[in-house]
């Protein structure tokens, strides 16, 4: 695997993809405060000091062994608001498994802006990073984000019941994935949506 960050601006038809600078805690803070974007993450929304940890964490965050995790703030290109975000996670450096994953802010549902996104992450992760394999997981319940994979052409490879209890409530969970073989096929055939462009800007 590569596991450099890559100094890229990542373009899509209507986003940057970049990482957090100190001056996004105000939009980054607009969707994370927020009890309705943590619905199926099975934790409660953080808060005061706790949020500012978070984002502190974010800014200072490693790619290098299993566990880190890369985020990239999504913007939009007419206006520059911060949409929300769109990570991969090193789940094993050694079978080169990644983990993607996806916060949106409500504001701006419903437009494929978190498809075009998680999009160009994962063109990202198997063209970059050389994953072999991305997975995501996902609440059974939540229909925004298993639209989002389904629309990605992962495949759903499993079902897990009441594997997970927040709250008092138990969870079933989704896993979707996506080889490089399929994506590589698919890539050969369509053109990559996202154009990666070396930026000095970022
Ligand atoms: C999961 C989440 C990102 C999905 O958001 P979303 O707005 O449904 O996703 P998109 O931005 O890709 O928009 C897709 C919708 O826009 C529509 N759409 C409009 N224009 C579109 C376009 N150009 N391309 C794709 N979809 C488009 C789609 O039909 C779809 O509508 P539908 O939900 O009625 O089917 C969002 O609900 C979220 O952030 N939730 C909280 C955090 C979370 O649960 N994350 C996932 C953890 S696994």
């Amino acid at each position: 695997m590569n596991l450099s960050l890559p100094p890229f601006l990542i373009e899509t038809s209507r986003l940057f993809l970049r990482p957090f600078v100190s001056s996004d805690f105000e939009g980054y803070t607009a969707y994370h405060a927020l009890p309705a974007v943590y619905r199926y993450l099975y934790c409660d929304p953080p808060a005061g000091d706790a949020l500012k940890q978070q984002f502190s964490d974010l800014l200072r965050a490693q790619f290098m062994q299993d566990g880190d995790v890369f985020t990239l703030a999504v913007t939009r290109r007419e206006d520059g608001a911060v949409l929300g975000e769109v990570l991969l996670k090193l789940a094993s450096i050694n079978a080169r498994q990644g983990e993607v994953g996806y916060i949106f802010n409500p504001d701006f549902a419903g437009s494929g802006y978190a498809t075009e996104a998680v999009r160009a992450i994962v063109d990202l992760g198997f063209a970059h990073f050389g994953f072999h394999r991305i997975f995501a997981r996902l609440d059974a319940q939540n229909a925004g984000s298993s639209g989002v994979v389904e629309r990605l052409g992962f495949r759903r490879e499993a079902h897990l019941i009441e594997n997970d209890c927040f709250n008092g409530r138990w969870g079933d969970e989704y896993i979707y994935a996506r080889l490089f073989s399929e994506w590589q096929s698919q890539a050969r055939s369509s053109s990559l949506q996202a154009r990666i462009s070396v930026s000095s800007a970022v």
